[in-house]
């Protein structure tokens, strides 16, 4: 099977450098916030081209460090996109503060920059747009919202390393600009990492201090932090990788250009804006087709991965916040459901229906084989009113049937 990342191919060519690096850091005994952290930070800084950088545990805890050292907490909003990996709201919730979703654009399936003004509100203090896959969010529009209202801007860069727009990197837009090196990410250690790019000084300050126990000086806590540093393993593998990191981007949009060249017509490719250097961290196809695609591609031997099924605002752990499915619906990727495929399934639905009816079952019986199915693409009021009409009864006996 092709693996989604090889990490063991990228090994065979970078292993001898790891190794010598690995035995440097061993052999001087020094592991946490030691050299090679520094390096690193600085290499970082220049390449993003920002004043600082800071290493710390984790992607995650780089964006919860940045929102709490910004003054994000309790009462506060943060507007977000609903299309991203869990960690982006949980770095919100973690602070007190509330993640407020704008939905996305159907082209990059970034944040809808546009949009996000209808979402302000007097209790919000920030935006975090995510570069998702690798392609920039539209940091030129949001930059002039957040001036307008006088926002903080977080960056979730975790995977978009080295990716630009009109030149210039992100992480070096916003207030913060987060990273994680996560091992799959563009650039990966082998373990846990983060990094926050940062253009204030204070900032800068404050953060180094939170991943540090609220310390600055050996055993002076000026605050309550936490322990979030990168350690100089995973800083020496890290420096290995950076050297190699506009190779392995420029090697990454080559490869895109032969899919997209390939996959024209046949799937929705992946969308490079004008003016944006997309480092693809995941080429990423649309398709009504999906389900289709992806055995087919699992057949001759290739891995694939379904991003992200369950959009934030469906996620179980979030249904305090009171969304409903169809609130956004680029992100729940309502335009994919076309006509032809709704009708596809609807068949299917009558044709399963007819056939447990011929083996005897009853409505109620058939009811709750069909929920089970619904529990499979989430709790859905609309599919459950489809199965209702295949089983030619309304919505509420349906739901009574089922025991709702
Ligand atoms: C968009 C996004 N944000 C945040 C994170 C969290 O990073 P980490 O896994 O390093 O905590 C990830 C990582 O997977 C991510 O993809």
């Amino acid at each position: 099977m092709i693996p989604m990342v090889d990490l063991k191919k990228e090994f065979d060519e970078i292993g001898k450098e790891v190794i010598d690096i690995l035995t440097e850091i061993l052999e001087s005994s020094h592991y946490i916030l030691g050299p090679k952290v520094s390096e690193l930070e600085r290499k970082i800084s220049e390449y993003i081209g920002v004043p600082a950088a800071i290493g710390v545990a984790s992607g995650t805890d780089a964006l919860h460090l940045s929102l709490n050292a910004l003054g994000i907490g309790e009462g506060d909003e943060v507007i977000t996109t609903p299309f991203t990996f869990f960690a982006t709201a949980e770095a919100i919730i973690y602070t007190g503060s509330k993640p407020v979703f704008v939905d996305v654009e159907a082209d990059t399936l970034n944040i809808a920059a546009k949009k996000i003004e209808e979402k302000i509100t007097d209790r919000t203090k920030a935006i975090l747009p995510v570069h998702l896959f690798g392609h920039p969010a539209d940091m030129k529009v949001i930059g002039e919202i957040a001036k307008k209202y006088n926002l903080k801007v977080i960056e979730d860069c975790a995977q978009a390393f080295g990716a630009a727009s009109n030149g210039k990197k992100v992480g070096s837009f916003g207030d913060a600009g987060c990273f994680s090196f996560y091992p799959s990410k563009n650039l990966g250690a082998y373990g846990d990492g983060g990094m926050i790019t940062v253009n204030d000084p204070i900032v800068s300050d404050t953060i180094k201090r939170l991943r540090n126990h609220g310390s600055k000086g050996v055993y002076r806590h000026e605050s309550v932090g936490f322990n979030s540093r990168l350690d100089e393993i995973q800083a020496g593998i890290l420096l290995v990788k950076l050297k190699r990191i506009e190779e392995n981007n420029n090697g990454r949009t080559q490869k895109a250009a032969i899919y997209t060249k390939l996959l024209s017509g046949k799937v929705k490719c992946p969308q490079e804006k004008d003016g944006f250097y997309h480092v693809y961290h995941q080429y990423t196809i649309m398709t009504p087709k999906r389900d289709k695609v992806q055995n087919t591609l699992k057949d001759s031997g290739i891995s694939s991965v379904v991003y992200y099924p369950i959009p934030l605002h469906l996620q179980e752990a979030l249904s305090y916040l009171d969304y409903k499915e169809g609130d956004f619906p680029v992100a729940e990727r309502k335009q994919l459901e076309d006509s032809k495929y709704l009708m596809v399934r609807k068949k299917a639905q009558k044709e399963l229906v007819r056939r447990l009816k011929e083996k005897g079952f009853g409505n109620k019986q058939i009811a709750m084989i069909l929920i089970s199915n619904i529990y499979g693409e989430r709790k859905r009021l609309s599919i459950a009113k489809e199965w209702a009409g295949s089983l030619g009864i309304s919505l509420e006996e349906f739901l009574k049937l089922i025991g709702r």
